[in-house]
């Protein structure tokens, strides 16, 4: 079956957040992580279904849903999980904030590695946490980003509590080895701190042949201190239909976290769980044919950078996700967002990921070409007539 990624849907004037933040404005939105394809057949024939059954109470899951999500954690990662290890979150974000409440008290420290997401910083923050940002370091030689081992020990006190880990990485897109992986576990070990693992990125890595190593793979004797995050929500492009998941093997911390839930976290809504059974058990051909076609979107994107718009660099291999983290320091730009605003196109600024001001900017290539290729053009025009 082929799939028809070229055809850019129309979103103006719907309820597309990405797009409504510009509207009436001949800006092209390329922030948020969300991507201007239509989700796979399969999801929207499994919600018109259920939309037809006309009753939308109070939902659980199924117990075919339960199958779809741990049937495809053990054919892809030859992951066996329990299914009473799973608790259902309306959405990732939520379910760190809930990590938060559960494993540490007010002025205890939270771990993550920068430039990063914003929530990982403004989750702990906003509860009266300490978010202490360890900066990745860009290895040239090697091309990639890495952890800085000797940062990362040299920041842990004894209020340090959890590391947040995001694997792969939103948003340098780098895909953790199983080495970095055991070695991030066994960090945890030796410190005490509980390893939280966001993994919503792990069915988007662009590379053949490469594989995602979950934490709760590479690590199973620490499955005590690990709580592991999924959703279909990024990969199937369902993420304004909230459904989620935490993966946390140990009774105890499953229960404490359950417990910070009460009262303050929705139910996932029936909507939710259909669109994650079809995605996980039917949505594969699709998923593949995805991950094919941003491929080529990285490739153009990488290629049409570095041929046609100097001070704009790609500092290291784009390895997964649908986000490029651009380096434009060189364009000496007090404010590089308004400025390619002003051209035409919306990215997401980088100082929110903890970059210094000015230095970088994260653009979402999760649209048809025709749309990147406008982008880039606008982009390319604006550096040209400084
Ligand atoms: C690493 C990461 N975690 C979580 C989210 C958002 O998840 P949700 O929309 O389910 O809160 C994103 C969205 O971009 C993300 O990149």
């Amino acid at each position: 079956m082929t799939f028809n990624f070229d055809t850019p849907p129309d979103r103006r004037g719907t309820d597309s957040q990405k797009w409504q933040k510009y509207a009436g404005r001949d800006i092209l939105p390329m922030w948020v992580a969300d991507m201007d394809f239509e989700t796979a057949p399969a999801i929207v024939e499994a919600i018109q279904r259920r939309a037809a059954h006309g009753i939308f109470g109070y939902s659980r899951p199924v117990k075919s849903t339960v199958d779809a999500v741990l049937g495809a954690l053990a054919s892809r990662y030859r992951w066996q999980v329990d299914p009473s290890w799973l608790v259902w979150l309306p959405g990732l974000v939520c379910g760190l904030n809930v990590a938060i409440r559960a494993f540490t008290e007010p002025g205890d420290v939270v771990l993550s590695l920068s430039p990063i997401y914003p929530p990982f910083t403004i989750a702990p923050v906003g509860q009266g946490r300490v978010a202490r940002n360890v900066p990745l370091a860009l290895n040239t030689a090697a091309g990639r980003w890495e952890v800085d081992w000797s940062a990362l020990e040299a920041a842990v006190t004894s209020r340090t509590k959890v590391l947040l880990l995001c694997h792969p990485h939103n948003p340098v897109a780098r895909v953790w080895s199983r080495e970095e992986i055991a070695w991030l576990a066994n960090f945890c070990a030796r410190h005490d701190l509980v390893l939280c693992s966001d993994e919503i990125h792990c069915d988007l890595l662009l590379e053949p042949g490469a594989v995602h190593e979950p934490v709760g793979v590479v690590a199973p004797g620490e499955s005590a201190r690990t709580a592991t995050f999924m959703a279909p929500s990024k990969t199937f492009n369902v993420p304004g239909l909230g459904a989620s998941f935490a993966i946390i093997p140990d009774a105890a911390l499953r229960a404490k976290y359950v417990r910070a839930t009460a009262g303050i976290v929705a139910e996932v809504n029936v909507f939710g769980y259909v669109a994650c059974e079809a995605a996980y058990r039917d949505g594969e051909p699709w998923r593949m044919a995805l991950v094919d076609y941003l491929r080529g979107n990285r490739d153009f994107l990488k290629d049409t950078i570095s041929r046609e718009i100097p001070g704009v660099k790609i500092e290291a291999p784009i390895e997964a996700t649908y986000l490029a983290w651009l380096n434009v320091a060189a364009l000496d730009l007090a404010n590089p967002v308004k400025f390619f605003e002003a051209a035409g196109v919306g990215l997401s600024d980088g100082v929110p990921f903890c970059a210094a001001p000015g230095t970088h900017v994260r653009i979402n290539f999760g649209c048809p070409r025709s749309t990147l290729a406008e982008a880039l053009s606008r982009m390319s025009a604006a550096v040209g007539a400084r």
